[in-house]
This record gives structure tokens, sequence and C-alpha cells, in this order.
């Protein structure tokens, strides 16, 4: 007996004392909207904790001397995985009549996703940092499969020609395709989701809102999309090794 129970071990009691919203409970519609607002966006907070993680060990394991892309590979489809989850978690906002959100998003006055210090870290990993004035550093996953490409004597479009014959390189690539279209679906139903709670209102961190989201979209690794569309349009090749 070790004496760990299952709400101790979870921490249940801390957990679930942070959904607080700011209606009073006594106002039991706005109250449960506002409720269902905080959970999903806490849930996605706690995920997107754990796709940092593991983009990180990946990227750890990638740049490791030895470069274990295997293990690089296995985290980066985690993290794709998750990140697929979080479609449902924000999706499930359609949900939110605009009546309800109206009624409790006063309260929060200027706070925004866009302040999300956790979702301004994946978007460094992704090098999906857009503004209109200059484009993001590179995503330093893809720094490393290049430098990994380059080492081996290979190049990300030889090692798509040669696929599935091209090992690890091939796999860790493929992953980071599935991490790219994640987030790409991500911010698709995110666009959604505040077109159908807001429609053409400005969002709470000042921004346009729908039309600012929908300039933002981006897909992630751009040079391994190239490397895919190259097998379409051989002339974009430069060299075929
Ligand atoms: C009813 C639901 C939601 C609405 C109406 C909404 C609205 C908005 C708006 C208008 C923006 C643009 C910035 C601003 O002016 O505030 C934004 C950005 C953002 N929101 Fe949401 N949002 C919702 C749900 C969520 C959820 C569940 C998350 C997950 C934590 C989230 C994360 C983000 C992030 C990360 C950004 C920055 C996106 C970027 O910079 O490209 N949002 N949101």
């Amino acid at each position: 007996m070790t004496g760990v129970t299952y709400s101790g071990y979870l921490r249940l009691g801390e957990l679930l004392a942070t959904v607080r919203p700011m209606t009073r409970a006594g106002n039991r519609r706005v109250y449960a909207a506002e409720h269902f607002f905080i959970v999903a966006h806490q849930t996605t907070e706690l995920w997107l904790k754990q796709v940092l993680l593991d983009v990180d060990c990946a990227l750890g394991a990638a740049s490791a001397p030895d470069r274990d892309l295997e293990q690089a590979a296995l985290g980066v489809q985690r993290a794709a995985a998750v990140m697929r989850l979080l479609t449902e978690h924000v999706g499930v906002l359609r949900r939110l009549a605009p009546r309800d959100f109206a009624d409790f998003r006063g309260g929060f006055g200027q706070a925004s996703g866009a302040d999300s210090e956790q979702f301004a870290r994946l978007r460094l990993l992704l090098g999906a940092e857009v503004s209109e004035e200059r484009e993001g550093p590179e995503s330093p996953l893809y720094t490393e499969l290049a430098a990994a490409a380059a080492e081996w004597g290979t190049s990300l479009d030889t090692v798509y020609r040669r696929a599935p014959h091209s090992g690890a390189l091939y796999r860790l690539a493929e992953s980071l395709v599935e991490l790219s279209q994640a987030y790409w679906a991500w911010q698709v139903t995110h666009v959604e989701v505040v077109s159908g709670a807001i429609g053409r209102a400005r969002g709470t961190g000042g921004t346009s809102g729908v039309d600012y989201l929908a300039d933002r979209l981006t897909t992630p690794f751009p040079e391994i999309w190239r490397a895919r569309r190259c097998l379409h349009e051989p002339t974009l090749v430069p060299e075929l090794g």
C-alpha cells in the first residue's frame, strides 16, 4: 500500500478549484456558459503543456550528437495527435450561444487568447510566427532535420523521391507534416468558432477579430511542403541527387 489516492495523485482538489467563473453562481445560464468557456481554455493550456514538452524532447533527441531521429519522430507524432485533439477542444465552443457569451464577455476586459504564452512558444517552435512586417525565425525542428539530411549527404527533395525508403529522415519529416496540418486545422476551427461567437465584432485583444485571424493562417514547415510539391512539379527540384 503506497497510500497514494486517485484524487491525491492527480491533485484534483486544486485542479477543479481553478475553474472559477466571474459570473455569480445564482445566474445559472450565464454561469454554466462561462464555466464551459473557461474549461475549454484551461484544458487547451494543459494539453499545450504536453505538446511543448513532447516537442522539446523531440528537439533534444534530434539535436543530440547521435541524432536520434526515430525518437524525435515519435515525440512529434504525439504532439501532432494532441494538437488534433485541441481542434475538438476549440470546436466544442460552437456550442457557446452568442447571447450567453455576450452576457459574460465584458467581465474579462482586454484578456485574449493572443496573450497565451504557451501558444507563443509553440509558434516559435513551429516557425509559425507571422506578421505583416517580417517572417519569423526558422523552426528549430526544421533546422535539425535539414542539418541531419546534410550530414547524411542527402536533401529533402531526395528523401521524398526515395520515400518510403528514406528511413528516419522521412519519418521525421512526415511527423512534422502531421503537426503542421494539425496546427492549421486548429487555426481554421478557431476562426470558425470566433466568427460564430462574435461575427465581425472586434477582439478583446484589440484586433479586427476574424479578419486578423484569417490573415495569420499559416502552414508550418514550408520547406517540407515544397519538397512534397516537387513530386508533382519536378521542375522545382534544383538538382536531382
Ligand atoms: C468563443 C471562443 C473564442 C473567441 C470568440 C476567440 C476570439 C479570439 C480573437 C478575436 C482573437 C484575436 C485577438 C483579439 O483581438 O482578441 C483570438 C486570438 C487567439 N485565441 Fe481565441 N477565441 C476563442 C477561443 C479560444 C480558445 C479556446 C483558445 C485556446 C486557448 C484560443 C486561443 C487563441 C490564441 C492562441 C489566439 C492568438 C492567435 C494568433 O495570434 O494567431 N481562443 N481569439
